[in-house]
């Protein structure tokens, strides 16, 4: 396998012999998100053990700094000190880079408590609908000024908030915590979030460790969560685990490639999260679960996945919140198993980084797959040969890296245009790509 980066931002990938060793994947995007923004909000010094390292949380960090946290960077640990819940108007605008979960999960936490702020982020993000938070938060009193189209720029004026109950009208982990941070900053009251489809529960658990009340039942087979306003947070100390949906990239890699044999230490299993080992057992990926415990409110394993043959599977819409980001590195899965997969009601993709529908089945028709694009999904049918050629990220890192595992199998080097988008979420992914494969 070579890996060969050149100075047009493209790189090119070829086949690997077999994938084996014991890697450790970087820490959890959505953990290291939430455990800056409450530790800005929080009284007192919040410890982030196992952050994340990435351009996106980056983003969450300069903008923690800017609404008043006093933030120490170390290389695997951060010292927050937070500011709580007096939020400072920042002095410059709020620039939430790529990221979607700084953008959203801030206009909650602030749109209460800033007197003024701006944000914006890059040309993707700025294209990324927000009135799915825009819309709710305005409900509840906040007062916001988006584009006309829904989108960033966003400026938020101070106003008190009130509390509310709002029913997810998409399944969104970003919405119902964007809400639930809102709901915190009210007076009185109790701020409910009922999501009809769990979706990623970590701003919850996070908030139990930050020593809020978070009240959880379930009302009609839907999941309730109630938060009381007016709670001031106190500082914890975090632990991130390893990230599931980086965790993905190579566990595909070592499920197609012959022969492999790999371990990825410390990984976080929370069950909202895990929908692609399920499935990927499912094509029957020879996939085991060791040392699973709990740390700091979060499952957290090992997982070792040895090759086999996969086959085809249907992942339908219930199942989509738990694999949301992994369904680019499920399709190239789907290329090299035998049979059909189909996705269903993965209409979000179409406004995550890039519309991942179109980016994933254009670039896997260049490289010769049968995959067709539908509205709400993709179908794809699988005979365990990928071709080679030129694919493009679209800026967009998990589809970078879905055809970087492609490439480890395909009969031909695979060029890969805007690679440095896998600085959003990944950055070491090369380096640990090249530690595991063997070349061919
Ligand atoms: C995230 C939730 C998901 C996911 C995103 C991170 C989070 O988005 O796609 O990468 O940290 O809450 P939605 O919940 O909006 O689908």
């Amino acid at each position: 396998m070579i890996l060969h980066h050149s100075e047009s931002d493209i790189v090119s990938v070829s086949r690997a012999r077999q994938i084996s060793g014991t890697v450790r994947v970087p820490g959890d995007k959505s953990i290291t998100h939430r455990a800056i923004l409450l530790g800005m909000l929080a009284e007192g010094r919040t410890t982030v053990e196992g952050w994340l390292d990435a351009a996106d949380c980056r983003s969450s960090i300069a903008i923690a700094k800017l609404l008043g946290a006093q933030i120490e960077v170390e290389p695997d640990v951060l010292h927050i000190d937070g500011c709580g819940g007096q939020v400072t108007e920042p002095s410059d605008v709020l620039d939430c880079g790529n990221s979607g979960t700084t953008m959203r999960l801030f206009l909650g936490a602030i749109a209460g408590r800033v007197p003024y702020a701006v944000f914006t982020g890059d040309p993707s993000l700025r294209s990324r609908p927000m009135r799915r938070v825009v819309q709710p938060l305005s409900a509840m009193g906040a007062s916001i000024h988006q584009r006309s189209n829904g989108c960033a720029p966003i400026t938020v004026t101070r106003s008190d908030l009130e509390s509310m109950t709002y029913r997810l009208p998409v399944a969104s982990a970003q919405v119902k915590s964007a809400i639930l941070l809102a709901g915190l900053s009210t007076q009185t009251g109790h701020t409910v979030v009922v999501e009809p489809i769990l979706t990623r529960d970590h701003t919850e658990r996070l908030l139990d460790g930050f020593q809020a009340k978070v009240n959880i039942y379930e009302e009609n087979c839907e999941r309730h969560i109630a938060v009381r306003g007016g709670q001031t947070l106190q500082g914890t100390s975090v632990h991130v685990p390893g990230d599931v949906s980086s965790a993905a990239f190579l566990l595909v890699a070592a499920a197609i490639v012959p022969g492999s044999d790999l371990t990825i230490v410390g990984v976080g299993l929370n069950e909202t999260r895990t929908g692609a080992l399920s499935v990927l057992q499912r094509m029957g990926a020879d996939i085991q679960l060791k040392n699973v415990r709990e740390i700091a409110g979060e499952r957290i394993g090992d997982i070792r996945v040895r090759s086999s043959s996969l086959s085809g599977t249907n992942i339908e819409a219930e199942e989509i919140p738990s694999l949301v980001d992994e369904i680019p590195i499920l399709s190239v899965a789907a290329a090299a198993a035998h049979g059909t997969t189909t996705v269903r009601g993965a209409q979000e993709l179409r406004v995550k980084e890039t519309d991942r529908i179109t980016a994933i089945v254009h670039g896997l028709q260049q490289l010769g797959v049968d995959a067709l694009e539908q509205p709400d999904g993709l179908i794809i049918h699988g005979n365990g040969m990928i071709g080679g050629g030129r694919v493009d990220s679209y800026h967009d890192h998990r589809i970078a890296m879905s055809f970087a595992v492609a490439a480890l199998i395909a009969r031909h080097s695979v060029e890969i245009a805007h690679w440095s988008a896998v600085d959003i979420s990944f950055p070491t992914f090369s380096t640990l790509l090249k530690a595991v494969a063997d070349p061919e």
